[in-house]
């Protein structure tokens, strides 16, 4: 029997970019949120070492390609198992969005398979795993608020940032997370290297005084990123930016009543949209491993 795994989606509360590193990654200093809007992984753990992963969404390769697969097979070689795993992902989380989807799965997987597995593999290993997939998978190893540093990969839990409704909407344009970082590079200056070390020292930020640095790059190239974040304010948002590199934007709104007004006007607009609420660090480990022995 299968065992059903949610994997939970981000969004970025804040985003500031401090810095270029050698690395050719960027300094982040960002404050993560996870939300209730999931996928699903359906995981059975097998006595044979192949990973076989299908997937709902016929668009999402099923091979090494996708992060599923490449985050069992790295459990595996670091725990040595020559047990396998029969994976089916049902994608709710929009790809390419900024709310993290892939990353969230990758990490998920991770958790389900060391439980499903039994393997001895210490948290300070999985977080290693997760970081060499991706800069945002070791969050998703935490959840609830917390702050990202280094790539957004160096991970400082927050106590659950008390939030009202979430409104997500989707432009239904589809953002590459690379490009956007690049075209930053012509903005920064040296004095990000003072930032850097700034940001490294300081743990508390206070997320509502920041915002996403990113915004302005996808702005320019996707006009209805900024046109979807202005209408969130119409709709009665009290915040309202783009999450990640986008191209989702989010809005904090007050009540259920306006908050579903507000995603039926996005769907009205022809984007997609969902009513989310944030998901604090103890119920997303709870729902994430509650249902596997
Ligand atoms: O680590 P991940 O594959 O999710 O990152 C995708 C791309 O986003 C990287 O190849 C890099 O170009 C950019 N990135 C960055 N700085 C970060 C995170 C991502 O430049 N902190």
């Amino acid at each position: 029997m299968p065992t059903v795994f949610p994997a939970f989606a981000k969004i970025n509360l804040s985003l500031e970019v401090v810095g270029r590193r050698p690395d050719g990654y960027h300094e982040l200093r960002t404050i993560f949120q996870t939300i209730d809007l999931h996928d699903l992984l359906e995981i059975e753990a097998t006595a044979t070492p192949d990973v076989r992963l299908t997937c709902d969404d016929p668009n999402l390769p099923c091979d090494e390609r996708n992060l599923v697969v490449r985050a069992a097979q790295a459990l595996q070689a670091a725990a040595q198992t020559r047990r396998g795993a029969r994976i089916r992902l049902q994608k709710r989380i929009p790809t390419q969005a900024g709310l993290g989807g892939g990353s969230s799965d990758a990490a998920a997987t991770l958790l389900a398979l060391r439980r499903l597995w039994a393997v001895n593999v210490s948290d300070a290993e999985l977080h290693r795993i997760a970081a060499g997939l991706g800069a945002d998978v070791p969050f998703f190893l935490t959840g609830g608020t917390a702050l990202g540093l280094g790539r957004g990969d160096v991970i400082h839990p927050l106590p659950d940032a008390v939030l009202p409704f979430i409104v997500l909407i989707h432009p239904n344009v589809s953002v590459p997370t690379g490009p956007v970082f690049r075209r930053l590079n012509a903005d920064l200056t040296d004095a990000a290297a003072v930032r850097t070390l700034a940001a490294s020292l300081s743990v508390g930020v206070n997320w509502r005084q920041a915002g996403n640095d990113l915004e302005a790059v996808v702005f320019e190239d996707f006009p209805a990123v900024r046109e979807a974040r202005d209408r969130l304010y119409v709709w009665g948002a009290q915040t309202a930016r783009m999450s990640g590199s986008g191209g989702v934007v989010f809005g904090l709104f007050e009540d259920a009543a306006t908050s579903e007004t507000a995603r039926r006007a996005g769907v009205d607009a022809g984007w997609s949209g969902w009513v989310c609420r944030s998901v604090g660090r103890e119920a997303y480990a709870r729902r994430l491993l509650g249902q596997a022995k």
